[in-house]
């Protein structure tokens, strides 16, 4: 199964895909996170790409469709795309890496969240620097302060783009370049729509249903 998770920044993408991958066996395929680790590592992709990223602009579509192309053959049971396709041509230039390798999408799952929600979610965010996992000060804190829950690490972070201005951009880019692909996705017969303003477990149920139909 391949499935795309579609929505703003903020709309728990990341937190999802986290828990499909311990549950399904799925590969998830985060552009954001190889570009923040090409960023990590300082090689020349992570220079061009820093800046950008800060500001919350899109990077180019080249770069981003070079990453996945990379990443196709190692599947497994599938993909979650997480991040990726952000505007049309990418859409296009994933729907063309698939066929080439005979695999298919079968569920484009849109988590619709306002931007007041979004706002107070992108400024509470951190995250473990070892294990990924994501946290919130408020709504998902750390069983012990400063300390991952999942693997014992003190190495929390935060985004250099979790900020209000950043944000603000990204909220921007999202409704320019990426929205149009709910339009585009409804054509294709495979959309289907959450409410990602509820709760972490009931978010994830409804994703649960909307997959267990699929098989
Ligand atoms: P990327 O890393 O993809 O960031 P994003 O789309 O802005 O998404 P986020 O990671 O911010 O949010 P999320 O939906 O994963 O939410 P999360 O689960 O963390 O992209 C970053 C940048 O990289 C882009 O701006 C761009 O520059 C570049 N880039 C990446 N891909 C690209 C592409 N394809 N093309 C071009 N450029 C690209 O949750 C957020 C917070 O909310 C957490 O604290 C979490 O604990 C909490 N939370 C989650 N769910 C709930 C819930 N149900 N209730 C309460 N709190 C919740
Ligand atoms: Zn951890």
């Amino acid at each position: 199964t391949n499935i795309i998770l579609l929505g703003p920044p903020g709309a728990g993408k990341g937190t999802q895909a986290r828990r499909m991958i311990d549950e399904r066996g799925l590969v998830q395929l985060s552009t954001g996170d190889m570009l923040r680790e090409a960023k990590a590592s300082g090689n020349e992709l992570g220079q061009i790409v820093a800046e950008v990223m800060a500001r919350g602009e899109l990077v180019t579509d080249e770069i981003v469709i070079g990453l996945i192309r990379e990443k196709l053959g190692q599947g497994g049971k599938g993909f979650i795309f997480d991040g990726f396709p952000r505007t049309l041509a990418q859409a296009d230039a994933l729907q063309s890496l698939m066929a080439e390798t005979d695999q298919r999408i079968d569920a484009v799952i849109e988590m619709q969240v306002d931007d007041a929600a979004l706002i107070a979610r992108i400024t509470g965010r951190f995250t473990c620097g070892n294990c990924g996992e994501v946290y919130h000060d408020e709504t998902r804190p750390t069983k012990v302060a400063g300390t991952c829950d999942a693997c014992g690490s003190t190495d929390l972070r935060r985004r250099a783009d979790d900020n209000e201005e950043s944000l603000k951009t990204r909220l921007m880019e999202y409704y320019k370049k990426t929205s149009p692909l709910i339009g585009y996705y409804y054509a294709k017969g495979n959309l289907h729509t959450v409410d990602g303003l509820a709760d972490i477990d009931v978010v994830a149920a409804a994703m649960s249903k909307v997959l267990d139909r699929l098989s």
